[in-house]
């Protein structure tokens, strides 16, 4: 099935990274929020990325300005917001892309389950959660499937294609074509914790934040060690910052209580401090360290 019309759920950190690149792949995509300031916000974000990205083609002359202009205005004139659900229900492929909480998640579900095309499939951007559960709250378990995309959506190059018991060859083979239509390496993976990725990064993440609870080193020092030790191109605590600290602890919790006897399925204790003081990382302007906008200050 030949993806044209997109729907993405959630224009935060991922959502609007979501909408750009299948905008700038050709398809014609509403980006849904939950209100008009997360919406204005979500949008002037990919402008924002549209001219930056604009701008290192023209520098790199792979672009005049003229070319980078009109590459910017036809990718946002693909791009429509709505804050009505109704808004989707033709659509061809719907990606969530909303908070870290499994109840939200299934309950949005049921309600696309309902009111969309019977051909529409219906795909998740969760981290962590199973995407069976999701797939059974939607009532057409057949056309879900988890789309796992990375951060920023604009510059990482993967997609986790995942598919349950249930999922349809076809709708699988779909999402596989669209995750390459819109520039990324889609790699197929079953429906177990965090996939791939994160089943790695995410235990390597909350070490280092139990390294901050001991006291065993700064969060300075973690980060330089692994960026000069390892080549990582920023290290774990500011990328804790980056991920967003509230996504991370939901992956933990979530995990810790589904899964009790995993050790590398911790809490750090510094990780529930800095959320309970509302210090988010780069969303917020801190977490472990202050950022402005995008950059760590
Ligand atoms: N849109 C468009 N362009 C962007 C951009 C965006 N959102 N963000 C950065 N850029 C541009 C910058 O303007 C810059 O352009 P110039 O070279 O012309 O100045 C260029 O991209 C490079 O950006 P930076 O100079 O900021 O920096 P960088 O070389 O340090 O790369 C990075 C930034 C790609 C984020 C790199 O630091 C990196 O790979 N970090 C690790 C990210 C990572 O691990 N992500 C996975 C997180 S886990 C996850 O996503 C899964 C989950 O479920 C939690
Ligand atoms: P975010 O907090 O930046 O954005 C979530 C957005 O969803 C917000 O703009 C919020 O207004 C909106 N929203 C919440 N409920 C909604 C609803 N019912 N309808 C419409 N919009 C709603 O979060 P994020 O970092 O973009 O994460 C989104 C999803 O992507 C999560 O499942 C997360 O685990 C996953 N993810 C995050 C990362 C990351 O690095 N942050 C990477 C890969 C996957």
């Amino acid at each position: 099935m030949e993806i044209k019309k997109v729907g993405v759920i959630g224009c935060g950190l991922m959502g609007h990274g979501i909408v750009q690149v299948a905008a700038q792949a050709g398809c014609e995509v509403i980006a849904l929020e939950g209100d008009q300031g997360a919406l204005d916000k979500g949008l002037a974000r990919i402008e924002n990325s549209l001219g930056k990205m604009g701008a290192r083609a023209v520098k790199k002359g792979k672009q005049t300005e003229a070319e980078a202009a009109a590459f910017a205005k036809q990718t946002l004139g693909r791009i429509s917001g709505s804050l009505k659900q109704a808004d989707l229900a033709d659509c061809d492929l719907i990606v969530e892309a909303i908070i870290e909480d499994l109840e939200i998640k299934k309950k949005l579900f049921a309600e696309l389950g309902a009111i969309c095309k019977p051909e529409t499939i219906l795909a998740s951007n969760t981290s962590s959660f199973p995407i069976a559960e999701m797939a059974a709250a939607s009532g057409r378990p057949g056309r879900f499937v988890g789309l796992h995309f990375f951060n920023p959506v604009q510059l990482m190059r993967l997609v986790e294609v995942v598919s349950t018991d249930a999922t349809e060859a076809d709708v699988f083979a779909s999402a596989k074509a669209f995750g390459k239509a819109v520039g990324k390496a889609p790699v197929s993976c079953k429906d177990t914790p965090g996939f791939v990725v994160n089943r790695l990064l995410v235990p390597f993440m909350a070490q280092s934040l139990l390294m901050l609870d001991r006291g065993d080193a700064s969060a300075e020092d973690i980060d330089t060690a692994m960026m000069y030790g390892c080549g990582h191109p920023m290290g774990p605590i500011t990328l804790t910052d980056y991920v967003g600290l509230d996504t991370t602890l939901s992956i933990l919790e979530g995990w810790v209580e589904r899964y009790p006897n995993e050790p590398a399925f911790i809490i750090p204790k510094v990780l529930k401090t800095k959320v309970a003081e509302g210090k988010l990382g780069r969303k917020s302007g801190e977490g472990f360290f202050k950022w402005e906008g995008d950059q760590k200050v």
